[in-house]
């Protein structure tokens, strides 16, 4: 119990204590803690992880916390509780998101402008959501960037020994109006979850070419796919960019997505995909996923993996009037393709190589060695926020094309004449047993030491080994960050299990293959790929392991 001093008279706020046991397996794991809505749902679930956070971080008098969330099912009911904890655990302020929403990014955004301590980010990103689907908590620190490895480890050893959570008799406050309420000693600010965002990115990108090339006829289709990102969108692209009514699809954010899986890749985001290869495709067509951090690019006939993607945006981010003359360094995490580390060879610039997961960017931006970040799964961002950007990617997209009067189509093919292309794919083969994807991963680390010199096909094993990563900054070592097998063509396979699933487990199987700009530079790219492929079936025994021969998912 304690005693504070509110508008000069002695108020008793108190404090209750409620006793809890811990939970198995709340493990944040790429990207927070993510679980069945029905798990959250269990009594002192969600309550265990959050105290577990403040415990950790500890709030200092003063201290400010944001929170939001992607709008998904269970959202509210979460931002709820965690307003009386916060105010419970001594946090001066909660700045959260109108309606609870706040994009990814822009809850990243409002953390630093607003010198925030840190904040919470209620998401399962693009997993589906409903009472049925999936909920995620996520700490980002005072950067605006996830948590480091160091914070997620002493949260996760809390959770396993919390004995009681910190709240406030208090009731819910009315998330929809936009000001300031009081809960407990601690002040609330609901804000307008778009305006602070949609400003930052008037300030980074050049919207007067942007606009000029709409009212030249720029076209374009933003698929919001009913999640976080519509009222973002439809206030940028279609307020301010000008672009007409109607260029923002699927914009009302809903608690289970219409039912579908918000991720924007070419099985999810099919319609679009199917509209930009017909006859009525406009100029490009984009999308982002449930908490707006993900991008998918497509031009007209063109599809844009997200690895070509973060190495075309670095060849030509200093076209952005708030990158000009400053590209310090580019990074990727291991997986992604080498795409951009030929941009940065060309440039003379770093390029970074890290482990899956936007948290490894966090230093290196703090440190500005690197100005640009990206991952084959579709994230792309840079020094201006701490989380990758969707719509910072459109953006950026639509400032380059306008700047320099090209389709998407002509850039990519300029690029690759300039730079050679790496073909890419991601095979994915989901819901795997847990323990027999474990058991490939452990045969297939078995038999690093040996297969540098084997052969698979045509292809001869270079290098194989297990990726570490040791960070340049604070010198952090992460092991056994996925499976590297490099052959002696350049080209290589990566084995990796997700750390995003809720479901037993996915196994990612990542093919790359690079052609010089004198080879075949526009090839189909199942068919460029079919050695790394049948290398990957054999090197790591997918079939045996999980009884499939094809992936679930192909990317
Ligand atoms: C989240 C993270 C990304 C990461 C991705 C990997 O989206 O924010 O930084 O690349 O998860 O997911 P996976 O399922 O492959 O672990
Ligand atoms: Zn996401």
């Amino acid at each position: 119990m304690r005693r504070n001093v509110l508008l000069g008279e002695w108020v008793l706020t108190e404090i209750v204590t409620v006793p809890t046991a811990p939970f198995d397996g709340q493990a944040p794991g790429t990207s927070g803690l993510r679980k069945k809505v029905r798990v959250f749902q269990q009594a002192n679930y969600a309550e265990n992880f959050i105290q577990s956070v403040f415990d950790v971080v500890k709030p200092q008098p003063g201290a400010a916390l944001v929170i939001g969330g992607d709008g998904r099912f269970h959202n509210r009911t979460v931002i709820q509780q965690a307003i009386r904890m916060a105010a419970a655990n001594g946090y001066a302020r909660v700045l959260v998101g109108q309606g609870g929403i706040l994009s990814t990014p822009a809850a990243s955004h409002v953390i630093r402008k607003y010198g925030a301590s840190g904040g919470l980010i209620l998401s399962a990103s693009h997993n589906p959501g409903g009472p049925d689907e999936d909920f995620g908590i996520k700490y980002n620190i005072a950067n605006g960037g996830p948590a480091p490895e160091s914070v997620t480890g002493e949260i996760l050893a809390r959770t396993r020994e919390i004995a009681f959570w910190l709240t406030i008799e208090a009731e819910d406050i009315d998330l929809d109006r936009l000001g300031e309420v009081t809960v407990g000693d601690m002040t609330v600010e609901v804000l307008d979850p778009v305006a602070d965002y949609a400003d930052l990115m008037e300030q980074l990108f050049d919207f007067d070419a942007i606009r000029k090339a709409v009212s030249s006829g720029f076209t374009m289709r933003f698929d919001a796919m009913s999640a976080v990102t519509g009222p973002y969108a439809m206030e940028i692209l279609e307020n301010r960019l000008g672009f007409a009514p109607g260029t923002v699809v699927n914009g009302t954010p809903l608690e289970d997505f219409g039912g579908h899986h918000p991720d924007p890749n070419l099985i999810h985001a099919k319609e679009l995909y199917d509209l930009m290869m017909g006859p009525d495709a406009p100029d490009i067509g984009a999308a982002s996923d449930g908490d707006g951090d993900r991008n998918l690019i497509i031009g007209r006939g063109r599809f844009i993996t997200p690895s070509d993607s973060l190495a075309m945006l670095a060849a030509n981010i200093e076209i952005a009037p708030a990158y000009r003359g400053r590209l310090s360094g580019i990074a990727r995490s291991m997986p992604t393709s080498a795409a951009a580390d030929r941009v940065a060879e060309a440039l003379g610039i770093p390029c970074f190589e890290t482990p899956t997961g936007w948290k490894f960017f966090g230093n290196l931006l703090d440190a500005g060695k690197v100005t640009i970040c990206g991952e084959e799964s579709a994230g792309t961002g840079s020094d201006h926020v701490r989380e990758k950007d969707g719509l910072w990617a459109v953006l950026l997209w639509l400032n380059i094309l306008a700047v320099r009067d090209i389709s998407v189509d002509q850039l990519a093919r300029t690029h690759w004449a300039r730079f050679g292309r790496n073909y890419y794919a991601r095979h994915d083969y989901e819901a795997v047993d847990s323990a027999a994807a474990a058991t490939l991963m452990d045969e297939l680390k078995a038999r690093l030491p040996t297969l540098a010199g084997e052969m698979f096909g045509s292809l001869t094993v270079s290098r194989a080994d297990s990726f570490s990563y040791t960070d340049p900054v604070d010198h952090s070592v992460s092991e056994n960050q996925g499976v590297r097998v490099l052959f002696e063509d350049g080209s290589r396979v990566v084995f990796r299990l997700s750390g995003t699933g809720t479901q037993g487990a996915t196994l990612r199987v990542y093919l790359e293959r690079y052609e010089p700009a004198t080879g075949a530079i526009d090839a189909e790219t199942g068919v460029m790929l079919e050695p790394q492929i049948a290398a990957a079936h054999e090197i790591a025994g997918i079939a045996h392991h999980t009884g499939r021969s094809a992936p679930d998912v192909v990317t």
